[in-house]
């Protein structure tokens, strides 16, 4: 009798802390399910595919998100490339007055501050970027910026007495020398300009055209990149003035090579509202190489990659 007994108490009891492990490990899951964050979204209303979207975001963000209603809009958002989160409220407030458009070119305009008019809620341009300053009609330099390495670019270079900084003109002797040993011809045409010349330039661009006109082809003062040193406007020989130069062999040399030596084009055709500018074929700006070669490789204005990649 005694031994039947122990033998259902050795059965029993084993069973019974079985039983319990498994009901704490069915606990702990369960515990560690409904405070995960897939399960959270799902239950603010997210579909599994949004889910996965959203997942992708930083805790904090994700934080972020679960104190918002549902919105199908922000995981329509955050699934673009150049998603950027600090910029969320943002896209959304454009959104409601652009439904219409794509949610690539939402992003893509509030990154560049075009949620703003052009010359509203400005910020001085970051000098501590080196070659990699940004200066557009968001970001401006002061009255008495001036680099401290501009040095006369050769007139056997250029067209009147023009300047840029020390690093830019070195590489744009090595390129104008690339160039010419497949018999094509960059010259400089513009380069630096002071915040003086640029306000003159502009008035007498609106003098002549109207201030629409002017400012699609010129920056304001204090809002050029050619006050940083940086910038130049090229052309080659026989061209009539400055839209001529798109058909020369120089500007498809630019177009291929300009890169290679640091230059990027900075104002592209099919970029107007982006840039703010007109398409300009001529108007090069020096970014440094390794710099050019991604803004090339990006296939992104200069105005896009520095705010996803280098604000
Ligand atoms: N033409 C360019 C936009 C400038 O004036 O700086
Ligand atoms: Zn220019």
């Amino acid at each position: 009798m005694r031994k039947r007994r122990l033998k259902k108490s050795a059965i029993i009891i084993p069973i019974i802390i079985i039983i319990i492990i498994i009901g704490i490990i069915i606990g702990i899951n369960f515990y560690k399910k409904i405070n995960s964050y897939s399960y959270k979204l799902e239950k603010l209303g997210y579909k599994k595919d949004e889910v996965e979207i959203l997942l992708k975001l930083k805790d904090d963000q994700i934080e972020n998100i679960l104190k918002r209603e549902k919105n199908i809009v922000i995981p329509r958002l955050v699934k673009q490339k150049y998603f950027i989160f600090e910029n969320l409220d943002r896209y959304l407030k454009y959104y409601k007055d652009h439904e219409k458009e794509k949610k690539e070119t939402i992003v893509s305009k509030v990154n560049v501050n075009r949620d703003s008019d052009y010359y509203t809620n400005t910020k001085p341009a970051d000098t501590s970027k080196g070659y990699g300053i940004l200066v557009n009609k968001y970001y401006y330099l002061s009255k008495d910026f001036a680099p401290d390495d501009l040095q006369d670019v050769s007139i056997l270079y250029s067209y009147g007495e023009q300047k840029l900084r020390k690093e830019a003109l070195e590489q744009f002797i090595n390129m104008f020398n690339a160039a010419k040993a497949e018999n094509i011809t960059i010259i400089v045409n513009s380069s630096y300009r002071t915040y003086q010349y640029q306000a003159d330039l502009w008035d007498n661009y609106s003098s002549a055209h109207g201030p629409e006109w002017a400012d699609s082809y010129a920056a304001r003062a204090g809002y050029s990149e050619h006050q940083t040193g940086l910038a130049l406007d090229v052309t080659t020989y026989g061209v009539k003035g400055q839209e001529g130069f798109e058909k020369t062999k120089a500007y498809e040399w630019m177009i291929n090579h300009s890169y290679e030596y640091g230059f990027i084009l900075r104002y592209p055709k099919g970029k107007e509202d982006t840039t703010g500018y007109s398409y300009e074929s001529w108007h090069y700006r020096y970014v440094g190489v390794d710099l050019a070669k991604k803004i090339h490789d990006s296939n992104l204005t200069f105005d896009e990659y520095y705010a996803y990649y280098m604000k």
